[in-house]
């Protein structure tokens, strides 16, 4: 989604602004623009489209100047065109800002400052906040009084970038209930809405909290809260490897995350998990990789405070919710707690059931997705134990919740989630076999079974992806489809609404998800000769029943593809097409079953030329409601 940068020192600030920019594309973003103070003088320059339409205009008009913001901007309140790109200026021309968030009132704020003279050039919600700063400056000649006088009329949560050429060498920054960070290196500095935008610059990193206001000057970075009080913070250290964004000989970014992901389960596994005879170890000592210099994480909860949870809830957004579908499974099964998954969006404006006898889990590769924050939010408010499951350690999600548990994903690129949704689904069988371990739910014979199998896991995805050719092949085979159903039961339920999910977001392919059982409670109605059907087909306790439903629809001549486990006989007997698995306990299975139908919809979407790693319309992080 929307991405804020800004640069302040003595370098260009262009080439600056569009490499920082750069490193935010993955999030998603339909136009992007920089402004800059040039020979004392704003000048706003902005493109709809990709970031290599503003890099031409950038190239074309060579502004030199050494201080500037940027943005990528993902359409909220107007369609994505040059108009509605950040940054927005006020009526003078003097102030530029660029906004990430949404400012709920800016109907009501717009109406009165319409009919107090003001002209506004686009339809965003963004463009009141610099009428508003105008208007406050105007009364005050002082930029940080005019800023926090604006902020006070604000509703929502929202970060944001501000310079005027009437103060050439400083750019302001505010942050409510969003992220932002500030980079400092020598004599110059960065800001970013995502520290791995100043990465490549410098590892120390001062963030801003919530309702705070950064004051960026030659002389360093000043904090103030809202009420005007001066902060005083230090700079963290993070993670010292500069970003990189590199395809390493894939042709995309998710065909390299898709291979990645036998590693991504080494490095998480093998993070909290040394030896199948030793217990799951959580301890915030013994995180390692990317450790976020100012957040300690790892899993706090006690023996005591274990016995007393009596529910566990799940809330996430996306295929986190899919992975927390899995754990639900895991959970229920390894340690007999009840779980529920909701999907976070579905909290909002409902009584939350939770108390201190809750464990609420949030599930986010982001840590910054707004629904699932406000979910867990809400659920800590009402004395809810809380847990984060997360891919940064350096997010939001870490901050607001006691005990975390990181993917060792490092950053995942491509729009649609692969990599971190196996080492999400690997983190609930860990926590699962971990409660287990501690209030003793299973017999130890079987948690010592589980780890070891665990363990085997990425030698058996890599044994899948040694095959994608076949897979490539068997794929291109219902490439022109216009509908595809996807199917499961228990453990692959989640996966049909996963591999349904893919095929979506990646190929725009009409596809739905359903519980095998479901299929003639009204999905059958639309199968005939045209629809494939994709059937997750593991041996063990619900195979016999999955079969029937693929047989029905197999009776409504549905195109017959199954996942399978390499020498399933029966299954050659119904399904056309079947992509073959190695052998898995029904359990783990969902950390296999998901690997083919990842690379079916990355093979069909790059068939039909699609834009595989920032499909149309779609945000990496979802930051609004
Ligand atoms: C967006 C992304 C999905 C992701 C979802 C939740 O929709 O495109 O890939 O699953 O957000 O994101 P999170 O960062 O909370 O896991």
């Amino acid at each position: 989604m929307c991405g804020i940068v800004g640069y302040l020192g003595s370098s260009q600030a262009a080439p600056v602004l569009l490499s920082s920019l750069r490193c935010l594309e993955y999030r998603g973003y339909d136009s992007a623009g920089v402004a800059i103070i040039e020979n004392g003088e704003l000048a706003v320059l902005k493109a709809a489209g990709k970031l290599s339409n503003l890099e031409s205009l950038l190239n074309t008009k060579q502004p030199q100047a050494t201080v500037g913001i940027g943005h990528t901007r993902w359409a909220t309140h107007g369609v994505p065109n040059d108009q509605n790109a950040h940054p927005h200026t006020d009526c003078t021309g003097t102030l530029a800002i660029v906004h990430n968030g949404i400012i709920e009132n800016y109907q009501s704020l717009r109406q009165e400052l319409s009919d107090n003279g003001h002209t506004f050039e686009s339809d965003t919600d963004t463009e009141v906040v610099s009428h508003l700063i105008e208007d406050e400056f105007r009364g005050s000649g002082d930029m940080l009084t005019a800023i926090r006088g604006a902020v006070r009329r604000l509703e929502g949560a929202y970060a944001l970038g501000v310079v005027s050429q009437i103060f050439p060498e400083k750019i302001y920054a505010v942050n409510h209930h969003y992220s932002l960070a500030v980079g400092l290196g020598e004599n110059e500095s960065y800001l970013a809405s995502d520290s791995v935008a100043v990465r490549q610059y410098t590892n120390k990193i001062l963030r801003l909290e919530q309702s705070e206001i950064a004051e960026i000057s030659t002389e360093g970075v000043k904090l103030y809260a809202f009420d005007g009080t001066t902060v005083n913070r230090s700079p963290v250290e993070v993670d010292s490897n500069p970003y990189v964004i590199d395809k390493e000989g894939h042709k995309h970014f998710l065909h390299k995350e898709i291979h990645e992901q036998p590693l991504i389960m080494r490095q998480t596994l093998g993070k909290y998990l040394h030896h199948p005879e030793k217990p799951v170890d959580f301890s915030a000592a013994n995180g390692s990789g990317h450790h976020c210099g100012d957040s300690s994480y790892g899993v706090h909860l006690s023996k005591e405070d274990l016995k007393k949870v009596r529910r566990i809830f799940i809330v996430a957004c996306g295929t986190a919710y899919h992975a927390g579908l899995v754990g639900k499974y895991v959970l229920e099964e390894l340690c007999g707690i009840p779980v529920e998954v909701e999907i976070a969006s579905e909290m909002r404006g409902r009584n939350l059931l939770v108390n201190g006898e809750t464990l609420t889990v949030a599930v986010s590769q982001s840590g910054e997705t707004a629904d699932t924050l406000a979910a867990i939010t809400e659920a800590k408010s009402k004395g809810s134990m809380t847990l984060g499951i997360t891919n940064r350690p350096d997010s939001h999600l870490a901050q607001i919740t006691p005990n975390l548990i990181v993917t060792e994903c490092g950053i995942e690129v491509s729009v649609a989630a692969t990599k971190t949704f196996v080492a999400q689904c690997a983190c609930f069988y860990l926590l699962a076999l971990h409660i287990a371990e501690e209030l003793g739910t299973i017999p130890a014979a079987r948690i010592l079974e589980i780890k070891a199998q665990l363990l085997a896991i990425p030698a058996l995805q890599e044994q899948i992806l040694a095959r994608e050719d076949v897979v490539r092949l068997k794929s291109l085979r219902h490439a022109e489809a216009h509908d595809v159903v996807f199917i499961g039961r228990g453990m692959n339920y989640p996966i049909a609404l996963e591999g349904a999910l893919k095929l979506k977001e990646l190929s725009y392919i009409h596809a739905s998800g359903y519980a095998a059982g479901e299929l003639k409670h009204g999905p059958i109605a639309v199968l005939d000769r045209n629809v494939p059907v994709i059937t997750v087909l593991v041996p063990g306790a619900v195979y016999e029943k999955t079969l029937s439903n693929a047989q029905e629809a197999r009776a409504r001549n549905a195109q017959m593809i199954a996942v399978a486990i390499d020498g399933d006989e029966q299954a050659t007997k119904i399904f056309d097409t079947i992509l073959r698995i190695p052998p898995v306990d029904e359990f783990l299975s969902p950390l296999l079953t998901v690997i083919p139908l990842q690379l079916l919809s990355y093979f069909i979407a790059d068939y039909l030329g699609k834009d595989v790693d920032q499909p149309r319309n779609l945000a990496k992080s979802v930051t609004v409601e």
